[in-house]
């Protein structure tokens, strides 16, 4: 032990840091905290069975797993994750494979429903005697341009509580107290609407493909993608402002036997039961800086991006990497460098994945403007073709 760890160590009055929303953000903050020595209180809205059930996303890059993995969070992961390195794109009805690990140094994505990392981090947590305060309702920053910010929140037995912080980690998503905490003015906010808008399924059948499906119809966009050998993820790009009503059982399937079919194949589309239908809105929005004061941000908090290349979850884990690492060096040795830095280092990889996203969205929908629909199919086409194209899109699709 270094004469810093054995003065930090002895540091039994550190103030715990406060986060607030157990998500795959919060909680890897919360894991590698723990970890670090550094204690931590995470506060969350949901039940422990909600969020450990709640579908959302299912792609983790190899970059995310390695990080998880180091840090002994992704055991079960590696042994139940489905590994995948090439995906389809369906164009006329005809299936052209990007096999994009081989572009991109072997690299794979790691199909892994987001409510079992969501598990996994929790266990993983609470097994080492972590806290983690379910329920609770009506979360207050205060003081956190100061440095000695704190919270305050109703617990699920119906008390005031109040947790003195040396910081705060705002993990609470996009519609979460914490960004709303700051003053306005403070920071610049960035948002895009697409015009484009995804009715997303899920169903309990068995996935029809190995590899993750884009296909681009005349009327519209279909994806297949991959959550388990029981359980598939589809999406259908609808009129913006259509809704769920709009989109009877019936009817989904048979958009989507159609979006997907390919010519001259035998290929079909196994339906299930549908268990899910939402309408998801594409949109951006990054806030600059990610932090103000003592209070730093993290994933869908900070920023959000389309599900367009399955960025999301990885860019959330990416931020709680970043912050973890800045806040133990802060801990230990007083350097607030990596503090200073963390927006700046966070935000570089956020709008690199943001204009992926955008290249992607572009790319593989029908616009209702023909011009646009056909610049697109041409960018399609030229990924198909050209080996620097592909390139491009292994680089960026599995990293970087
Ligand atoms: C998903 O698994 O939901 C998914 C995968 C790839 C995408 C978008 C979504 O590009």
């Amino acid at each position: 032990m270094s004469e810093l760890d054995r003065e930090w160590a002895g540091q039994s009055n550190l103030r715990p840091v406060g986060i607030v929303g157990a998500g795959p953000a919060g909680l890897t903050l919360a894991n590698l905290l723990r970890q670090g020595g550094i204690p931590c209180v995470v506060l969350e809205r949901g039940t422990r069975e909600y969020i450990e059930t709640r579908p959302r996303a299912g792609v983790i890059e190899h970059r995310a797993v390695r990080m998880l993995d180091e840090h002994g969070l992704a055991d079960r992961l590696l042994r139940e994750a489905d590994r995948h390195g090439a995906c389809e794109f369906r164009v006329n009805g005809q299936a052209h494979e990007v096999d994009y690990a081989a572009l991109y140094d072997g690299q794979t994505h790691y199909v892994y429903p987001q409510q079992e990392v969501v598990k996994d981090l929790l266990g993983a947590f609470l097994d080492s005697g972590g806290d983690v305060r379910f329920s609770v309702t009506d979360v207050e920053l205060h003081d956190i341009e100061t440095s000695s910010p704190y919270l305050t929140w109703t617990s699920a037995s119906g008390e005031r509580e109040r947790l003195d912080c040396s910081f705060i980690a705002g993990a609470d998503g996009f519609h979460g107290v914490t960004r709303r905490s700051i003053p306005a003015g403070a920071v610049q906010e960035f948002s895009h609407q697409h015009g484009i808008e995804w009715l997303s399924i899920l169903a309990e059948a068995p996935p029809s493909t190995h590899k993750v499906i884009y296909a681009l119809h005349p009327d519209g966009f279909a994806g297949h993608m991959l959550r388990s050998s029981t359980v598939s993820r589809y999406y259908l790009q609808v009129p913006v402002d259509d809704t769920v009503d709009n989109w009877p059982d019936e009817r989904v399937w048979a958009e989507l036997h159609k979006r997907l079919a390919l010519r001259d194949s035998d290929w079909k589309l196994t339906e299930g039961r549908i268990t899910e239908k939402r309408i998801l809105d594409m949109r951006s929005y990054v806030v600059e800086p990610m932090n103000h004061g003592n209070l730093y941000l993290l994933g869908d908090a900070a920023h959000i991006i389309t599900p367009v290349g399955a960025k999301g979850m990885n860019l959330a884990l990416h931020d709680a990497e970043v912050l973890a690492a800045a806040l133990m060096e802060y801990t230990r040795t007083g350097d607030d460098a990596g503090l200073r830095s963390y927006s700046e280092v966070c935000l570089r990889r956020v709008w690199r994945a943001q204009e992926f996203s955008q290249w992607m969205v572009f790319m593989i929908h029908r616009s209702p403007e023909p011009f646009l629909s056909r610049l697109g199919q041409a960018r399609l086409e030229h990924l198909i073709a050209s080996g620097s194209s592909a390139g491009y899109f292994a680089q960026n699709y599995v990293g970087p």
